[in-house]
């Protein structure tokens, strides 16, 4: 992929852009597997071919940083001097997220959104503006949300008088809101999320089944690695057939869905209530649409997964668990616990190779019998990684 920002020093963010793509993807895979093969017993897993995605146009979610001014903001990021960079044109982006840049700069000034500024350092330090972020996601069928992340409530009014002229000119735009993130803190967004739009969810159709997305909910950033991911997810657990599972860190339920089945039980945590309300929704939609006996014993609860697994309300031991972290990893408890629950299958996603081989040392009696690289983060050094665990 030609980037003219990498090219001219203005992003950094690619930085395996100088290498050509498969090569990446073969450093991945080496990175990897030499991560696993340093942990004395997880030697060997059978290692399926790498998915491999398309090199650009692949991210379904765009973090803009609103800098410049009302007349002139920048949508993109900011410079090591903290001057704003135009990323509109970014590469990473699909054309119908780029498309949607030049309306959300038009409305920032419409709607005089004056984008945040810090000048000064420490108690010296003065905050003026109000628009932080717009965090715009695309669905795979080319519908948006948009959420603009405001230090407070000031600009509410005017974002909700200038947004029909908004839609007029992105119709695309189904899901809107403000979050408000009071704080200068390295934080993305806060707490309180207000609803803009009627419609407070985007869904996100992945084969046969449709998540839906909340705002303050997590999904996979690469829509079509995603359903890969979720397909040998799915044809993994299905091969163990396990009449109990639970999905661990599930988000908007992306792998307990998938891996439901008829005359399974399946239960999904996670700590985000806005994700665990959207997936019992999408839960109840896909029972009433005709599929009542794939999901009839699905749930979802709020809550922490290792809290929830050592804890007393979870349901009797599961015959076989889904983890998908964040990239901290499991952690030590619940890889301990995983360790000595006595179930044979654990399936564990990772976003980050390094905690992945952490957790798995403190786990030394489920091997990784089967893996699989899927690269969701073409052009950089990140990926996902699929790895089937079976007792010894
Ligand atoms: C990598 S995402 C995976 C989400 C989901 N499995 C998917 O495929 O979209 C990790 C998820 O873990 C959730 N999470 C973070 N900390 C958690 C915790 N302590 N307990 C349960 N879930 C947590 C996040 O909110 C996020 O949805």
């Amino acid at each position: 992929m030609q980037c003219p920002h990498y090219d001219a020093g203005r992003c950094h963010s690619c930085t395996l852009l100088e290498i050509d793509y498969p090569t990446q993807v073969l450093d991945k895979e080496r990175h990897v597997a030499a991560l696993l093969a340093s942990i004395p017993t997880a030697a060997g897993p059978q290692w399926l071919p790498a998915v491999s995605s398309v090199e650009s146009g692949f991210r379904n979610k765009a973090k803009m940083v609103v800098s410049g001014t009302v007349a002139e903001p920048v949508l993109g990021i900011l410079d090591g001097t903290g001057r704003g960079v135009d990323l509109t044109d970014c590469g990473l982006y699909p054309d119908a997220l780029q498309a949607s840049f030049a309306p959300l700069a038009a409305f920032v000034t419409r709607a005089n959104l004056e984008p945040y500024e810090v000048s000064g350092r420490g108690k010296r330090a003065q905050q003026r503006g109000e628009l932080k972020y717009l965090l715009v996601t695309l669905s795979p069928d080319a519908e948006l949300m948009v959420r603009f992340v405001l230090r407070s409530q000031e600009a509410i009014a005017r974002i909700r008088k200038h947004l029909p002229s908004l839609r007029a000119e992105l119709p695309a735009l189904a899901v809107a809101s403000a979050n408000i993130q009071p704080t200068h803190a390295a934080v993305l967004e806060g707490d309180l999320e207000i609803p803009l739009t009627e419609r407070t969810t985007l869904p996100m159709r992945i084969d046969d089944i449709t998540l839906d997305l909340r705002p303050q909910s997590f999904f996979q950033t690469n829509t079509a690695v995603a359903t890969e991911l979720y397909r040998q997810a799915g044809a993994w657990v299905d091969e163990i057939a396990p009449s109990s599972l639970w999905d661990l860190y599930c988000g908007v339920g992306g792998f307990a869905l998938h891996c439901a089945a008829p005359g399974r039980a399946v239960t999904g945590i996670e700590i985000s209530a806005e994700a665990v309300a959207a997936a019992s929704g999408t839960v109840e939609k896909l029972r009433d649409g005709g599929q009542a006996d794939r999901f009839r014993d699905v749930t979802f609860a709020a809550g922490d997964a290792t809290a929830f697994a050592v804890g007393p309300d979870a349901p009797g031991l599961p015959e076989m668990v889904i983890v998908n972290p964040p990239r901290r990893g499991i952690g030590a408890d619940l890889a301990h616990w995983l360790e000595a629950s006595g179930i044979d299958h654990v399936l564990y996603s990772s976003c980050n190779a390094t905690t992945l081989a952490k957790d798995l040392a403190g786990m030394p009696s489920l091997r990784p019998v089967r893996a699989r690289l899927l690269d969701m983060f073409p052009q950089t050094s990140h990926y996902e990684v699929l790895v089937l665990l079976e007792r010894a």
